[in-house]
C-alpha cells in the first residue's frame, strides 16, 4: 500500500522545534459536534444573524441564551475524539505546539493539550454586559433568561459574534506561533472566516511547511505544501503514530 503521506512531511515534523496547528469545527464533527458549513451545519440550520449578533441578543436574550446552553449541554456529553487526542499527544514528540482553535468547545483543553489560544472564545465562559462580572454556572442553570445577580444586566456567553473583534492578546499570540512555526497544519476549517483563515497564508509566507487535514480542499488550500484528505480522527492518530521513535 501507498504511503499516505509524503516523506518531508515526516522528515519536516521530526526536525520541528515549533509546530502551529489550526484547527475549526471538522476536527470535532466526530465527537458528534455540528460543523457551521457543511450540509447538515449549524449554519443550514439556524439563521447567524438570529444567534450570534449583538443586536440579536439585545433584540432576544433568551432565543440566543436558549441556544448557547443547548450547545454547552451537546459539548459537555461529547469526548475528545482520536484528532484532539493526537494533537496532545504531539507533544510528546515535538518541543512547542501551539494549537490555534476557532471552536468554543473546549475538547483540546479536555484532550490534554497544554498550549491553547481560543480565538473564538469558550461556550463555558458567560459575562454580564452591563459589568463585566463573569457568570458563574449556577447564574446560568435554570429557565432564561439569565441575569447578573450582581447588577441584573443579561448575561452572553464569552464567544466572538459576527462584527465583534477577537481578543487582541489571543490574537497577536496566533500570529506570532503561525510566524514562527517550522510546520503549519490547518485542520478541519474552511477557512473562510478571518482573522482566523489567515492564519495559515501568514505561515506559509514566514516559511512553514504547511499541510492541510480535511475531508475536502478548504480556501487556504492553494497556500498548503501538502493536502491529505480525509477525516482528522483518522488521519492524526497515524500521522502522529509516525513521529514517535520506533
Ligand atoms: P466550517 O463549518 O466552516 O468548516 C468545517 C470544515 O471541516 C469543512 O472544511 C469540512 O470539510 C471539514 N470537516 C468536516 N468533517 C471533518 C472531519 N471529520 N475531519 C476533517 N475535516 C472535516 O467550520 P469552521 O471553519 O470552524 O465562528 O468555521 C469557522 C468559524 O465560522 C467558526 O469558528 C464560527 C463560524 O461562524 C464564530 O462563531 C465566530
Amino acid at each position: 500500500m501507498n504511503d499516505p503521506f509524503p516523506a518531508e512531511l515526516i522528515e519536516r515534523l521530526k526536525a520541528a522545534r515549533h509546530v502551529a496547528v489550526l484547527t475549526g469545527a471538522g476536527i470535532s464533527a466526530e465527537s458528534g459536534i455540528a460543523t457551521f458549513r457543511d450540509a447538515d451545519g449549524l449554519w443550514a440550520r439556524f439563521k447567524p444573524e438570529e444567534l450570534a449578533r449583538m443586536d440579536a441578543f439585545l433584540d432576544n436574550p433568551k432565543r440566543v441564551q436558549d441556544w448557547y446552553s443547548h450547545r454547552r449541554t451537546v459539548v459537555r456529553r461529547a469526548r475528545p475524539n482520536p484528532g484532539h487526542l493526537a494533537l496532545a499527544d504531539l507533544e510528546r514528540v515535538v518541543e512547542r505546539v501551539t494549537v490555534i482553535t476557532q471552536n468554543v468547545d473546549g475538547l483540546h483543553e479536555r484532550a490534554g493539550s497544554s498550549r491553547i489560544l481560543e480565538l473564538h472564545g469558550s461556550l463555558e465562559r458567560n459575562y454580564c454586559v452591563d459589568c463585566g462580572r463573569p457568570a458563574t454556572e449556577e447564574d446560568i442553570t435554570g429557565d432564561a433568561p439569565y441575569a447578573c445577580p450582581t447588577c441584573g444586566g443579561m448575561i452572553r456567553p464569552d464567544v466572538v459574534w459576527f462584527g465583534e473583534m477577537l481578543p487582541s492578546d489571543i490574537l497577536e499570540k496566533a500570529f506570532a506561533a503561525a510566524a514562527s512555526a517550522d510546520v503549519f497544519l490547518s485542520i478541519g476549517t474552511s477557512a473562510v472566516v478571518h482573522p482566523a483563515a489567515s492564519l495559515p497564508v501568514e505561515a506559509a509566507r514566514s516559511g512553514a511547511f504547511t499541510a492541510e487535514i480535511n475531508v475536502e480542499a478548504s480556501a487556504v488550500a492553494p497556500y498548503m505544501d501538502v493536502e491529505l484528505t480525509g477525516k482528522s480522527g483518522e488521519i492524526l492518530p497515524e500521522l502522529v503514530s509516525r513521529l514517535s521513535p520506533s
